[in-house]
């Protein structure tokens, strides 16, 4: 069962699954927040090993009910309030409910039913901050210390899956990632944003002076680590996962600007938001040691961006409606 399978990297990794094993059966259970799209697994919603059941992680209830009616044997989490900046200009109680008690109700429905083993996704933003010239990545030792309020939430539900397993023996890996890139991604977030605004021939609006520093990892990357983990992976620990991609924000928007053949003349800075955290940086050692391999390293990074704008290109249905919905949202949120 994949949890949040209907947002940004849940339906990449859905998608990765299916094409490597045809022998799975694939739940996606989401509550379909205005960030869930189900139009991110049209290509797949005949597929008779797919079966989407719409439910919200907090409510025990429905979890256990489709856990016991589809015999589910392993759990992936993806299900989160995800956006920072919404996490920093209201409703953070939906990040609380979601990132941290619907973890543990996950872990709830994971011992009621006896699941082999869940992984719960998780973020490097839980790690805090790194300074630009500090000569140091997080590791899986660093202590969590974070600075917004979207990552406190999310640090809640890892704490709560390290005491279960210390606890109870709960069978839960926790996995702590960079930045992701790539195809279906919510438009509210720094790539897809920028090249819907680059495209239209729109200011793209960068914060404070662009130089904060992310590790960005191609979606189909992050999934075959999750896959990795969720088959070798063990009990109890914690994995991060990055492909050693440092870039400032700078870099991106004028690698994006030059692949639409757009002016930087576009480029604007915007007053910066508050806890803007300026570096993260992962260490990925340990996984790679059980032999986890990147696709789009940190030299094929130009070749995964082009890859990705030219996916947003061609498909202009999925762009388009979800543009239109983009308004209607905001208007929701803010109300
Ligand atoms: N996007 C990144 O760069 C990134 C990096 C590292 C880790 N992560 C983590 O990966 C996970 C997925 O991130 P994303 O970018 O795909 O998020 P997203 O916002 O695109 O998708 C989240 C999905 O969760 C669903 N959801 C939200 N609340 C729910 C609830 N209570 N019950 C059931 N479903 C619910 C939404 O409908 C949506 O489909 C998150 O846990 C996030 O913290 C993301």
């Amino acid at each position: 069962m994949v949890a949040g399978g209907a947002g940004f990297i849940g339906s990449n990794f859905i998608h990765y699954m299916l094409e490597k094993y045809q022998d799975y059966k694939i739940i996606n259970f989401d509550k379909l927040t205005y960030a869930g799209n189900l139009d991110n697994l049209k290509s797949i919603e005949n597929n008779p090993a797919y079966t989407f059941e719409q439910g919200d992680i907090t409510d025990l209830a429905r979890l256990n009910e489709v856990i016991k009616k589809h015999g589910v044997t392993h759990l992936i989490n993806f299900a989160a309030e995800t956006h920072v900046d919404r996490s920093i200009h209201g409703g953070i109680k939906d990040f609380v409910m979601t990132n941290s008690l619907g973890v543990q109700m996950l872990l709830d429905a994971v011992r009621a039913n006896e699941i082999e083993r869940m992984v719960n996704v998780s973020t490097d933003e839980v790690y805090g901050a790194l300074g630009l010239d500090e000569d140091r990545k997080f590791t899986e030792n660093t202590p969590i210390m974070p600075n917004m309020p979207y990552a406190a939430a999310k640090a809640g539900g890892d704490l709560m899956c390290n005491a279960y397993w210390v606890t109870h023996k709960t069978p839960v890996i926790v996995t702590h990632c960079s930045n992701n890139y790539g195809p279906y991604q919510f438009p509210e977030k720094l790539i897809p944003f920028f090249i819907f605004k680059a495209m239209a021939d729109e200011p793209v609006p960068v914060y404070g002076d662009g130089l904060n520093v992310r590790d960005w990892i191609h979606a189909i990357d992050h999934s075959s680590a999750l896959d990795l983990l969720l088959h070798q992976g063990n009990n109890g620990e914690v994995y991060n996962i990055g492909v050693d991609n440092e870039r400032n924000n700078l870099e991106i928007t004028k690698m994006i600007l030059s692949i639409l053949g757009k002016p930087e003349s576009l480029l604007t800075y915007v007053k910066d938001r508050p806890g803007h955290d300026r570096r993260y940086a992962i260490d990925s050692t340990k996984i790679m040691n059980l032999g986890w391999q990147a696709k789009y390293t940190r030299d094929k990074f130009a070749k995964g961006l082009q890859e990705t704008v030219e996916w947003y290109l061609e498909n202009k249905d999925w762009v388009e409606k979800i543009r239109s919905r983009m308004n209607e949202i905001n208007q929701h949120i803010k109300g």
